[in-house]
């Protein structure tokens, strides 16, 4: 039976790069009815210094925008990973499991690392090991992300072969990743060669899960484009990766192809499309905004949500940590 399993980290304010290409899709497999697990992964934002205020603030804040965003805690399990250390057991176990070589062909460490990688901690290198240990402490099968997730887990199923090899046992699963829908890479709306993304320096770059309707529309209608009219077709958009972007937004929030998009506004000028887009975007978006601050003001009760969400995971997960113990030959006698 299939086993959904995401996280997203609470290393800053989510925004609609996560949205679409995580957040919402992590909806509609709960919605389908899947068991679905979902994770803030406080131990992963940690790899970059974090103000310990804050990343509680923004635990807090994660955790609202997924139940905000439709994540009900009575049909997903939804918590932070640091409050089930199978994560870290299993996680110190995938250390020994994983090389070096792996490790240091991950073009996310590369790009965060860049060309002081003496400088970054241990545990920016091991990240994608602690990765595998979220998914595979549950044997999840099904892991949704975005296109930037996608070496990751393509290392998180190297990971699964080789513990299952090392150990001579069909234990772990090879898990699929679930790249779909059409924002799987949502681009800044100030270079449509970068990924949008929390850690940009520029607030023009994204739109924030926590903007408000002013804020949407005028990050839209200042979003960088090109002065040619939208295409007839999708070919048209190949060489123009602004107008890509926003094809691609619009597409996701209304819940059409990229396609559907290109037909209905075939020949229109930015002047006309961004306008629409934005108010899709508050349509879409707002109601999210206004929930999550409701839910913001009982921290109290997220902290509850998130506490029971953790028993549930660690139920299903500790039974997998003593199997593995077991299988890597630790004595257990307490
Ligand atoms: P993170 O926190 O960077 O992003 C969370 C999710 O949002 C997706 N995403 C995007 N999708 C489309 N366009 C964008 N611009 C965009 N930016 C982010 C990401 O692909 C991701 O799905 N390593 C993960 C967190 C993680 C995890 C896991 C994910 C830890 N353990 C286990 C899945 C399973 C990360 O840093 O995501």
């Amino acid at each position: 039976t299939p086993r959904i399993f995401s996280g997203i980290q609470p290393s800053g304010g989510l925004t609609l790069g996560n949205y679409l290409g995580a957040l919402k899709r992590f909806v509609e497999k709960q919605d389908e009815g899947i068991e679905t697990i979902y994770c803030l992964v406080d131990m992963h934002a940690i790899t970059v210094w974090q103000d310990p205020e804050k990343l509680r603030q923004q635990t807090r804040e994660g955790a609202a925008a997924f139940i905000a965003a439709g994540i009900d805690p009575a049909r997903s399990i939804l918590f932070n990973q640091s409050q089930v250390t199978a994560h870290a057991e299993l996680g110190w176990i995938f250390n020994c499991v994983a090389r070096m070589g792996w490790m240091s062909r991950m073009t996310q460490f590369k790009d965060k690392a860049g060309k002081n990688s003496e400088n970054v901690s241990l545990g920016l290198f091991a990240y994608p090991a602690l990765m595998a240990a979220d998914i595979l402490a549950y044997k999840a099968t099904h892991v949704p992300v975005g296109e930037d997730q996608k070496q990751h887990l393509e290392l998180t199923r190297d990971i699964a072969i080789k513990f299952n090899n090392d150990y001579k046992v069909n234990f772990f699963p090879v898990t699929e990743p679930v790249i779909e829908g059409a924002a799987t890479r949502v681009m800044s709306l100030r270079d449509g060669s970068k990924k949008m993304s929390k850690s940009d320096p520029s607030d023009q770059s994204r739109i924030n899960l926590t903007d408000d309707a002013d804020a949407i529309s005028a990050k839209i209608r200042k979003a960088k484009t090109d002065p040619e009219p939208l295409p007839e077709t999708l070919d048209g958009l190949k060489d123009r990766p602004e107008a890509r972007n926003l094809v691609n937004i619009y597409a996701a929030l209304s819940g059409q192809s990229a396609e559907s998009v290109v037909a209905e506004f075939a020949g229109a000028q930015f002047g006309t499309f961004k306008p629409r887009l934005a108010e899709l975007a508050v349509a879409k978006l707002s109601p999210i905004t206004t929930e999550m601050n409701r839910l913001m003001r009982d921290p109290a009760e997220i902290d509850r949500i998130l506490g029971r969400g953790a028993e549930q995971a660690e139920a299903i997960a500790r039974p997998i940590l003593n199997d593995v113990y077991d299988i890597v030959g630790m004595i257990r006698s307490r």
